[in-house]
């Protein structure tokens, strides 16, 4: 059998390129991609959560096995975001020591943003850096988490603020998996799709005012689409930044709300991480109109849509959500990105006009907030 065709989008950076493939059907060809990317790998350890394994480990391990590799499949991960914990990087690493996995060897991650997160984290420290792929099985990770190398887990003080910038060997994104995705997983995926338009490309914000409904309607040729197009944009910004000493910090665009957002609603299920960004993005469109640099009717249309992709807009929307205002601001301020006792907050001055601020009227914010806490979107 010939390997089913993909589209692949170079990650070009000096001393670590790689690639990433996007196509149908390609987990059947991992033997092939682990062989390419890892050629010297011996063993292949495949991470993922309790929801994926039973759809796709063994699709994913027979592939490997074909290619010649020794497959250890470990105990699948609990699903959600209180994965990326301390204890399960120390569990996963014990396991993967078990699993004798050596340095030369391969770890796949198969699955969302939290396997892709904290396997990649785990494969960085793993006797100082083993080689992993990244199998992102939905649509947030296929078009952000699993490019780009920042892997990472929560704390009590906030997401991601343990982790490590390390890139994968490959990545392969199998539009076809996203057939078993949750359409409530699915719509938060979207919210990072769209944001790629808001960031700096209004044409791709308009395509997706198009094709938005259908895409979450299941339309794979459009998936497809929305993750090139997403990947692209990713690419090109880590390729230009891969540490995030400037411009990368645009794809935080509604992040620094969305971080404070979930820090407060404690990571649990009312509220996934794409849900956040959905809010956040519109809560930057609405602050930076409050500040008179943003036209109204931007910030109407991109609610708008949201609310169309069935996004809610407000923090009034989180099912028993009750942080207050300065518990959110302060939630804000720890975010990773403050440098130098200052906030950095992405604001745009329309619609495809994102940039980076450190002057950020403080009080303005936190006025801000109280009142969109009162506000039902
Ligand atoms: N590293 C980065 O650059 C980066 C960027 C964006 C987001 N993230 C992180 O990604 C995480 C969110 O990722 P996510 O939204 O993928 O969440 P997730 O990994 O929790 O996956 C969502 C749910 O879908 C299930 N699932 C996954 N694939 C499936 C499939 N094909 N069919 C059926 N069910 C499936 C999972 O088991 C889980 O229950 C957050 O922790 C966020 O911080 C990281
Ligand atoms: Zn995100």
């Amino acid at each position: 059998v010939s390997p089913p065709l993909s589209r692949i989008v170079p990650v070009t950076l000096p001393d670590r390129p790689y690639e990433v493939h996007i196509g149908h059907g390609l987990l059947a060809a991992l033997g092939t991609h682990v062989r390419a990317a890892i050629p010297r790998a011996r063993r292949v350890a495949i991470v993922t959560d309790e929801h994926v394994a039973p759809l796709y480990l063994a699709r994913a391990g027979s592939a490997l096995e074909l290619a010649g590799f020794e497959v250890v499949a470990l105990v699948p991960l609990d699903a959600g975001e209180e994965t990326k914990s301390f204890q399960t990087l120390e569990e996963l690493l014990d396991d993967l020591l078990d699993a004798e996995i050596e340095r030369s060897d391969a770890i796949v991650a198969l699955g969302g943003g939290v396997i892709g997160d904290v396997v990649g984290l785990a494969a960085s420290l793993l006797r100082r850096g083993v080689k992993f792929i990244q199998c992102p099985t939905t649509l947030l990770a296929q078009v952000d988490s699993s490019v780009g190398g920042k892997t990472g887990i929560d704390t009590r003080q906030g997401k991601n603020l343990v982790g490590s910038f390390y890139q994968p060997a490959r990545v392969l994104a199998d539009i076809g998996t996203l057939a078993t995705l949750p359409v409530r997983e699915l719509k938060a995926g979207y919210a990072e799709v769209v944001k790629y338009g808001l960031i700096d490309d209004p044409d791709f914000f308009a395509w997706c005012e198009r094709n938005g409904a259908a895409l979450l309607a299941g339309d794979a040729v459009l998936q497809e689409e929305a993750v090139m197009a997403s990947v692209k944009a990713k690419a090109r910004v880590v390729i230009a930044d891969e540490r995030e000493e400037g411009q990368r910090a645009l794809l935080n665009l509604g992040h620094t709300f969305a971080h404070a957002l979930e820090t407060a609603s404690g990571y649990g299920s009312a509220l996934l991480h794409g849900e956040a960004v959905a809010i956040g993005l519109r809560m930057a469109f609405a602050f930076s109109t409050e500040l008179g640099i943003c036209p109204p009717a931007d910030e109407v249309r991109v609610s708008a849509h949201l609310k169309k992709a069935g996004l809610s807009t407000g923090p009034r929307d989180i099912p028993g959500f009750s942080a207050d205002a300065p518990a959110l601001l302060s939630h804000m301020m720890q975010d990773k990105k403050k440098s130098g006792g200052k906030l950095a907050l992405v604001l745009v001055r329309g619609i495809g006009k994102a940039f980076v601020t450190r002057e950020v009227d403080i009080a303005a914010l936190s006025a801000f907030l109280s009142r969109q806490l009162q506000q039902t979107a």
